[in-house]
Order: C-alpha cells, then sequence, then structure tokens
C-alpha cells in the first residue's frame, strides 16, 4: 500500500514538472528545421529575381542555384504544411492556445515590457507565458499561417486565384511573403537569444521538464 502510494506520488510530481508536452516538443523542432531550410532555400531564390536592391550572400543560402533551392523549398514545404497545421488542429482542440497564449491585454504586454528591459521579469513559472511570449508566439503562428498562404498563392497563382485575390494581386503576395521571412528571421533573433538567457526553458523544450 505504502509502495503504491509512493509510486503514484512520484508519477503524479513527475507528470506535475512536464512543462512541454512531447506534441509540442516534436512539433516545435519539427516547424523550426522545416523553417530554417525555407528561409535559407528561399534566399537563394529571391536571389534570382531580387525585389530590392541586394542579394543574399551565397554562403547562408541552400541549394545552390535557383532549380536547387526550388527543390529543396517545395520539399521543406511539405513538412512545415502538414506540421503546421497539425500543431495548429492540436493547438485549438487540447486547449493549449486558449490557456497558454490568451488573453493578451495591451496593459499585460506594457507591463512586461517595462519588466523585461529592467530585467524585473520573473521566469519562476515556466508553465506560464508572460504576456511578451504570448504576444510573439500568438504574433508568430499569425505569420506563419500567412507566409503559408502567400507562398501557396505565388506557386500555384491560377489554381488559387483566389488565394492571390486575398492578398490584392501576384506581386503584392510576393511582398507579404518576403516581409513575413523578415518577421520570422527578427523574431528568431529575439526567440534564440532569450532561449540562451532563460536555459532551463531550452530544457523543457528538450527534454520536456
Ligand atoms: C531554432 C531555434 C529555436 C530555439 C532555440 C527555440 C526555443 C524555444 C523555447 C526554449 C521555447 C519554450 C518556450 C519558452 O519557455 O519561452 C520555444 C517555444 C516556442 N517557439 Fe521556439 N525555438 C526555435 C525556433 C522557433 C521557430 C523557427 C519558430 C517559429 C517560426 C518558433 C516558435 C515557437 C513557438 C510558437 C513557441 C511556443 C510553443 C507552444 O507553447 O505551443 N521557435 N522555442
Amino acid at each position: 500500500m505504502s509502495t503504491l502510494a509512493t509510486t503514484d506520488e512520484h508519477i503524479s510530481a513527475t507528470r506535475a514538472k512536464t512543462i512541454q508536452p512531447v506534441w509540442v516538443r516534436v512539433m516545435h523542432w519539427t516547424n523550426a528545421v522545416a523553417m530554417i531550410l525555407m528561409i535559407m532555400s528561399g534566399w537563394q531564390i529571391y536571389n534570382a529575381s531580387p525585389l530590392f536592391d541586394f542579394r543574399f550572400s551565397h554562403d547562408i543560402t541552400l541549394g545552390g542555384w535557383l532549380g536547387g533551392a526550388l527543390l529543396w523549398h517545395f520539399a521543406a514545404m511539405w513538412l512545415l504544411m502538414i506540421n503546421g497545421l497539425a500543431y495548429l488542429i492540436a493547438g485549438f482542440v487540447s486547449g493549449r492556445f486558449r490557456k497558454k497564449l490568451l488573453p493578451i491585454t495591451p496593459a499585460g504586454v506594457l507591463h512586461d515590457v517595462r519588466a523585461a528591459l529592467t530585467f524585473k521579469l520573473s521566469h519562476d513559472d515556466l508553465s506560464v507565458y508572460n504576456y511578451v511570449q504570448r504576444t510573439l508566439y500568438a504574433g508568430i503562428i499569425v505569420v506563419g499561417v500567412l507566409i503559408v498562404l502567400s507562398g501557396l498563392s505565388i506557386w500555384k497563382p491560377v489554381q488559387l486565384y483566389y488565394l492571390v485575390a486575398l492578398f490584392g494581386d501576384y506581386p503584392t503576395a510576393r511582398y507579404v511573403h518576403f516581409f513575413c521571412m523578415a518577421a520570422i528571421c527578427a523574431f528568431l533573433v529575439v526567440h534564440v537569444a532569450l532561449a540562451l538567457l532563460v536555459p532551463k526553458s531550452l530544457r523543457a523544450m528538450i527534454i520536456g521538464r
């Protein structure tokens, strides 16, 4: 009886400490790999027909040339779309998005931005996202949806003409796709820096606890 009680206590203590469930971890890292492949091959594709007065250095692109980069981009696209869709469905159905990312209030965001800038933001309870994290994560999920929709528009503009119409026209969809990429890169810089500043959050995203 006492062994059973101890085992039960042990199981519930382990459960209580699980911060990132296994599905979140698997999908998060799959998404990170897919995003990085898409961004690096996307830079090579951009270089073939730049929108602005600059090109990305060949050293940080993937694919070697336009044809190779397109192969990488379309291969990683399936990984990103299937994994992203599964994450969105699981996030809504399990109630995770509602519980972890909401509410987001202007007062809460302002308070936590101030606290972060003065290094007073608490990281004691990793199971609750602060308002800065909530805003960044909810924002990047929206950007993730936008980059996929604008990408689909410029990939199959004839078949998916209604998606192109959603963005206005083809050139606008291309600009939206580019600026979503820029937003994801900016997010990544802040996100990775914060993960390194609070290493226990990185550990939780790797081993769950
Ligand atoms: C490759 C480098 C990356 C690292 C080191 C990293 C690290 C982390 C860590 C440690 C967390 C835990 C949350 C926390 O306690 O703050 C997290 C959550 C999250 N990350 Fe990343 N991440 C990376 C890439 C990405 C990318 C590319 C995206 C999307 C574009 C992304 C989107 C998210 C989201 C949405 C969450 C919240 C997940 C949830 O709670 O459902 N991450 N990340």
